[in-house]
């Protein structure tokens, strides 16, 4: 094994907490710049999809398309555009989870969820915006910051792949067929490398692929993405049973009111725990093995994602 305490990089003079500060004040600044001004958009639209993207949350898989530029000594303003677009489309993707006809829920990011203010066809419609308006967002990467077209065109191309059928939608659908006495364990991570993995594969790939990653760093950061987006998951399975409120910002023990397979449910909290050690362990091999110039952050925000309570 690698140790990773002995990679001193640069990058880590800003201890995490200050950098993840000063990313969420860049993306949170850059977001709503991204709905062009001078468009003629019927008012409570705009205002539905700003409630969302506005309504803070963690701001993970923007942070992730930074940090992953970053470690590559590419600079946080090229990854912005693209940081934005992953954002919109996770903020799409939660409002729709939220809605009557799925999730059903209330509370989201500690404020009601957007059917509740807007109205159900309004939530509809402010998730397709914000799905249709990321692939707009990303595209300014090439025209705004001096990205090639080329990698835009990777990029927008993985963000279809992974955000898709085959990625996000695809896990969400496998989601709603899952059942308790059904669905086994390997179903359940299917599910979740999905729903949940997908989105956070293709943020540390479009991080590389923005400051030119070589194929090894890109297998590297998609190892890493899918052993850390499982991770996640997980802990996202565990908080739900044993975390606080009102630092989740919504109910806790709604999978079990809703009868969901977790991996608390198949095998415990104690060894669910334990799996997000050993997959978040694995998970900072493989950057570590994969010759990063600038590692540390990744590495940091791994244990960060681990010790998470909320
Ligand atoms: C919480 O993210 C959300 C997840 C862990 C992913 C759940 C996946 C879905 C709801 C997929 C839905 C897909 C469709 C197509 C409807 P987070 O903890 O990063 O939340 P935050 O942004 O509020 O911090
Ligand atoms: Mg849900």
């Amino acid at each position: 094994m690698i140790n990773p305490q002995s990679h001193s990089a640069s990058q880590s003079a800003v201890p995490l907490k200050q950098y993840l500060q000063e990313r969420i004040q860049l993306i949170e600044e850059t977001l709503p710049t991204m709905l062009p001004a001078s468009w003629n958009v019927p008012h409570p639209l705009a205002e539905a999809m700003l409630y969302s993207l506005m309504a803070g949350g963690k701001r993970l898989r923007p942070i992730f398309v930074l940090a992953a530029c970053e470690s590559l000594n590419g600079s946080p303003a090229t990854a912005l555009p693209v940081a934005c677009a992953v954002e919109m489309i996770h903020t799409y993707s939660l409002i729709h989870d939220d809605l009557p006809a799925m999730d059903n829920d209330d509370l989201r990011r500690g404020k009601p969820t957007n059917h509740k203010v807007y109205g159900e066809a309004m939530a509809i419609l402010a998730g397709d915006g914000l799905l249709t308006h990321a692939f707009f967002t990303a595209a300014q990467a090439a025209k705004v910051t001096g990205v090639s077209a080329d990698a835009v065109l990777t990029i927008v191309e993985e963000l279809a792949e992974y955000a898709g059928m085959r990625g996000m939608v695809g896990g969400q659908v496998a989601d709603m067929g899952g059942e308790q006495g059904l669905t086994t364990l390997e179903q359940l991570a299917y599910i979740h490398h999905h729903k949940t993995g997908d989105l956070v594969i293709f943020s540390l790939r479009a991080g590389g692929h923005l400051a030119g990653a070589n194929a090894h760093q890109l297998d590297a950061l998609t190892e890493f993405g899918f052993k850390l987006g499982l991770a996640f998951q997980i802990q996202d399975d565990i908080l739900d049973v044993i975390g606080d409120e009102a630092l989740i910002g919504k109910p806790k023990g709604s999978d079990e009111k809703s009868a969901k397979v977790t991996y608390p449910y198949f095998i415990g909290l104690e060894a669910s725990k334990q799996e997000v050690e050993r997959l978040t362990a694995e998970a900072k091999q493989a950057i570590l093995q994969a010759q990063f110039p600038q590692p540390q952050r990744l590495l940091e925000l791994a244990d960060y994602l681990m010790d998470r309570n909320h």
